[in-house]
Order: structure tokens, then C-alpha cells, then sequence
């Protein structure tokens, strides 16, 4: 495979499916977090949901289970993870919401306490607040460490809708239509059960993360991840300013790289 000299992104890693790729990314994933091991106080996860991620902590819990107790237990008695995004008005108990998806795939599976695993409110009497806190909350903590990231097909990362500046904090937004069709999926396809505002992190927080990790797969993405990869960056493209991190990973499967035009390919 050719060499790829450029900085931005810093490397593009495509499998062959979405399967290969998953165990790709927790192959790094369990390295850093290995890392974190000899740490006293990591800094915190980012973490993010959607149907790209799912297998991914499914993989991720998979491999925990196999690490040694003792490095288990320090790796669990240190996390810290702040979630990108949650819709603003479902129930607790609502099994559409952020927190119940973080609760099944992450929480229940490692037993962490929602103090550890942390989602924004999205029934705060005062979402704004409440996403004012979330972000003061993040930052007080030294910011994302890793963040893992999904895609909209219209571009958004978290809920950071188009038009949107690469210097937006975290804060209460109104979802846009294609967004609210695209996650109907989750509310049995009815789109009047999709909340119409969310609170996300903004672009400020998401640029602010020591590394981002963008993961991309099936052909519905493969339109938007061509634009990230040849277009400059601008309000219309909230993914477009990624092109401004230095430590950002792509990882395509064939299915979102194959329509891609440039041919970037970096080897592990
Ligand atoms: C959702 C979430 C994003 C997620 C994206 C991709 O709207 N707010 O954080 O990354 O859309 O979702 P999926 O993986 O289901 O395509």
C-alpha cells in the first residue's frame, strides 16, 4: 500500500467490511486504553452512540473480559467517559434515549456507575444549563482524551447540525429533518417520536480531544465520507472541520471507501 505522506487526515484505515474493521478499531482502542493503566487520573473518554458504534462495544466488552482482574479493576476504578450527545425530553426509562443505549452496551456490561459514564440530562429542567454544565463539567476534567466519533449522512458529528462553526461549545439544538429520518430507526420508524432538540458537545469540544477516531461503514455513508475527504471546510459541513485536527484516524469499510475518489490509503 502506498505510503501516505500527508498530515491531515493523519491516517485512513480501510477494511474490507465493517466486521474487520470493528475488530481493527478495538485492537487499537485496547491499547490506549492499556495506557491508561500507567496513569493516575486519565483524561476523560469520548464516547458516542448510533448503530456504527454498537458493534464496536460489543467487540470492546468482548476483549475486556479477557484482560487480567487486576487490570481490569484499575482500568474501571479510573473511567471517566463523557458521552457526545443526548435527546432533549425522553424518559428515563425510555429505551430510545442515549442513556439507556449507554446503559446496555457499556454500563450494565462493566458495571459502571452513571457518575462514571456520563451522558447530558436531556431531562434538565433547563437543557441550555444543563448543556452549559456538561461542557464547563468536560473541561474541568482536561478535556476529551480519545473520542470516538459516528457520522450523519448530512455531516453532523454528535448533533452539531449544519450550519455549524468549528468554535461552537456544547448546547441545547434543534435536530434537522434529515437527522430526525435517519435516527427514526431507533423510535420503531415513527419520526413523530423523534425529539425535535438535542444537547450536544459542540465542535469546540470535539476539536478539543487529544485524538478523534471517525468511523464510517455501509454505502449510505460513503457520500459523506467523500465530501470530508475532498471538500474544504466550511458551516455547511460540520465534519469538514476535522480537517483542522492533527490526530484524526478514518475508518472506512469498502463500502463507505469505495465511492471515495482519492485513493489515501495508509497501512496500519
Ligand atoms: C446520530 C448521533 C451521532 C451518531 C450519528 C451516526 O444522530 N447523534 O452521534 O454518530 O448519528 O449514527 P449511525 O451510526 O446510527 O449512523
Amino acid at each position: 500500500m502506498p505510503h501516505m505522506k500527508e498530515a491531515w487526515p493523519k491516517k485512513i484505515l480501510i477494511e474490507r467490511d465493517a466486521k474487520t474493521l470493528v475488530a481493527s478499531v478495538v485492537d487499537l482502542l485496547e491499547e490506549r486504553l492499556r495506557r491508561r493503566l500507567s496513569e493516575d487520573s486519565p483524561k476523560p473518554l469520548g464516547l458516542a452512540t448510533g448503530r456504527t458504534m454498537r458493534p464496536v462495544y460489543i467487540e470492546l466488552i468482548s476483549r475486556l473480559r479477557s484482560w487480567p482482574s487486576n487490570e481490569l479493576e484499575k482500568l474501571l476504578g479510573s473511567w471517566c467517559s463523557f458521552n457526545l450527545d443526548e435527546y432533549v425530553g425522553l424518559t428515563d426509562k425510555n429505551i430510545d434515549s442515549y442513556l439507556a443505549y449507554m446503559a446496555k452496551y457499556v454500563g450494565e456490561p462493566l458495571q459502571l456507575t452513571p457518575d462514571k459514564l456520563r451522558v447530558p440530562n436531556g431531562l434538565a429542567q433547563d437543557p441550555q444549563i444543563e448543556a452549559s454544565l456538561y461542557g464547563e463539567e468536560l473541561r474541568m476534567r482536561g478535556g476529551v482524551s480519545i473520542q470516538l466519533l459516528g457520522i450523519g449522512i448530512n455531516g453532523h458529528l454528535g448533533f452539531n447540525e449544519p450550519p455549524c462553526g468549528p468554535n461552537t461549545p456544547c448546547r441545547l439544538v434543534r435536530l434537522s429533518e434529515t437527522t430526525r429520518i435517519q435516527n427514526a430507526f431507533a423510535f420503531n420508524g415513527d419520526l413523530n417520536k423523534v425529539p425535535v432538540e438535542a444537547i450536544t458537545l459542540g465542535m469546540a469540544e470535539i476539536l478539543s480531544a487529544e485524538e478523534i477516531h471517525l468511523i464510517v461503514t455501509g454505502t449510505s455513508k460513503a457520500h459523506i465520507l467523500n465530501c470530508l475527504l475532498s471538500q474544504p471546510s466550511s458551516n455547511d459541513l460540520p465534519e469538514s472541520w476535522l480537517r483542522q485536527h492533527k490526530n484524526l484516524y478514518v475508518w472506512a469499510d469498502h463500502s463507505a471507501f469505495g465511492q471515495c475518489k482519492r485513493g489515501m490509503i495508509a497501512s496500519k
